[in-house]
């Protein structure tokens, strides 16, 4: 497949994951979280479709088109291991939605990275919450959901939070 194919299928498979996300976590109280800012694409979406809850943004550093931008309150700056651990306080309790699109490039370290991460998001985690992602994160208490009709497996993941 050609790269510009792969991209559409991958920001849309994006879309859709977010977009079911929103009907599966109706009924679960808190706010959500976009662990990787980059241009503020998926975060400009997310406004779109949590009117009503806050989101909190994780990045080293913020790079987003100016209209993208979180408050200060909003956006977590740092190194997503060193931040996370100490975040419950500041988003107020724990989330109903985690996006979690911040993997690198590299296979081996990225496979480091996300098991380093992967407890400490879902410790910021509600029970039954719901994390999407661009990576396959492997946590006991996760349980891996249907996707969307339109995305093949292992484009994206969704997960629920089963405690
Ligand atoms: C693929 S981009 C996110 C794209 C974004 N979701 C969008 O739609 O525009 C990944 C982001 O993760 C951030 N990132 C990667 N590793 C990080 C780390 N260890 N701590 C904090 N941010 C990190 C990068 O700075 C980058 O902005």
């Amino acid at each position: 497949m050609g790269r510009l194919d792969s991209f559409i299928r991958r920001v849309s498979a994006q879309r859709d994951c977010l977009n079911m996300a929103k009907d599966m976590i109706a009924n679960i109280p808190g706010p959500v979280l976009e662990l990787g800012h980059g241009n503020g694409r998926t975060y400009d979406h997310l406004r779109e479709i949590f009117l009503d809850r806050e989101i909190f943004v994780f990045d080293r550093r913020v790079a987003a088109h100016p209209d993208c931008i979180p408050d200060d309150a909003h956006m977590i700056l740092g190194d997503i291991t060193e931040t996370l651990g100490s975040a419950l306080d500041q988003i107020g309790g724990q989330a109903a939605f985690a996006h979690c699109d911040i993997g690198t490039g590299e296979v081996e370290r990225n496979a480091r990275f996300i098991a380093t991460i992967a407890p400490m998001v879902d410790a910021l985690m509600a029970p039954g919450g719901i994390v999407c992602s661009d990576q396959e994160y492997t946590v006991a208490c996760w349980e891996a959901q249907s996707l969307p009709e339109d995305v093949q497996p292992g484009r994206y993941f969704v997960n629920r939070v089963k405690r």
